[in-house]
């Protein structure tokens, strides 16, 4: 397994890459809008893992309230699995709290889950299938 990104909430995709791109010398990989999730993303390549910018594009999204409520930082762990349908399965056998009872698709066309973090000891964990 690996660690596919670290999201990070930023009021403005321009915020975070003033740090990471323009200051640390990342390379932005791709920029994408996720509707879905109410979310423009930047990814950035580091190393075997990336860094996930999030932007809001509504205040009511997830994102927006994350930033609302703590400001911006770390939004959550993104780990890569093979099966993400039998990776929740898994997880709810074992009482962990989903939020995404089946996959969604999410940015770069993957597909992705959220796991709640009132059961993962305080941090939101996303499941990511590549396609
Ligand atoms: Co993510």
């Amino acid at each position: 397994m690996k660690i596919d990104h670290i999201g990070i909430a930023t009021q403005r995709l321009e915020d975070g890459l003033a740090i990471w791109r323009d200051a640390l010398g990342l390379t932005v990989q791709e920029t994408e809008e996720v509707a879905e999730q109410r979310v423009r993303v930047a990814m950035l390549p580091i190393g075997d893992t990336r860094v996930e910018l999030l932007e809001p594009t509504t205040p009511d999204s997830a994102v927006g309230k994350f930033l609302a409520k703590r400001g911006p930082g770390i939004h959550h762990i993104a780990v890569k699995v093979q099966d993400i349908n039998a990776s929740l399965a898994e997880l709810k056998e074992k009482g962990a709290r989903l939020i995404d009872e089946t996959p969604r698709i999410g940015a770069g066309g993957c597909l992705v889950a959220f796991v709640h973090p009132t059961s993962t000891h305080g941090v939101l964990l996303e499941l990511v299938q590549h396609p």
